[in-house]
């Protein structure tokens, strides 16, 4: 491993909450009669909450005004964390736990970088509360990815240059945002396919082998 530091994106790379993320959009849409389904919530990965519930409303024919967004928004989070209280360190997989604790034992920093504001009730749902080095999430940003404004707060963090750092992400905006950034990437899933991503990897204990 090159880098000093790894930055992870949470959602859909060290845990899956897509699917909760899911139930509570498609319970908010159905409730307000708007379409959604699985392929419009693939394009809500790495975005943030108010960006998502914008994509949703496009299928709606009605104006909303900022007021009832922030409603319909607040709707889907109550909902949302409710789910997230099924979670536990059992949705923390044995390959993700172990490839963080040998980056640790490498002595490579390590840190978060997620556009969720629920990102520290995950994480300590899921027994990693004070794993990482550093967490920066959707609660010190203004920008959400593809800005790279959550991974250049991470590194900061760590006292690394972006340079030093590697991003794992899910996400192909949380790619763009890796590259806005000037940092290294590894991409998983649909990031894989970026055609900017420095390494596509199949699972996250790959990143051992980088
Ligand atoms: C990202 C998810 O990690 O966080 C997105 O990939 C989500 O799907 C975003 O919209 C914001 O999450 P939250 O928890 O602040 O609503
Ligand atoms: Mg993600």
């Amino acid at each position: 491993m090159k880098f000093k530091g790894v930055i992870f994106d949470l959602d859909g790379v060290i845990c899956f909450t897509d699917q909760y993320h899911y139930r509570a959009w498609k319970q908010m849409a159905d409730g307000i009669g708007v379409y959604f389904d699985e392929e419009i919530n693939n394009r809500l990965r790495g975005v943030s909450r108010m960006a998502s519930l914008d994509i949703i409303l496009e299928r709606s024919a009605k104006q909303y005004s900022a007021a009832e967004k922030e409603a319909l928004a607040e709707q889907k989070n109550d909902i949302y964390r409710e789910l997230l209280l099924q979670m536990s360190p059992k949705d923390l997989s044995a390959e993700v736990k172990s490839t963080l604790e040998e980056l640790r034992n490498r002595g490579v920093r390590l840190a978060i970088g997620s556009s969720s504001k629920n990102t520290k009730i995950i994480l300590k749902q899921i027994g990693l509360e004070d794993f990482f080095d550093a967490v920066s999430d959707g609660t010190n940003i203004t920008h959400s990815k593809p800005h790279p404004e959550v991974f250049l707060k991470a590194a900061d963090m760590l006292h690394l240059q972006p340079s030093e750092c590697m991003v794992v992400e899910d996400a192909l905006a949380g790619i763009d945002a890796a590259v806005a950034g000037g940092f290294g990437s590894a991409g998983i899933g649909e990031a894989a396919t970026h055609d900017q991503v420095t390494f596509p990897i199949q699972k996250v204990s790959d990143i051992l082998t980088l």
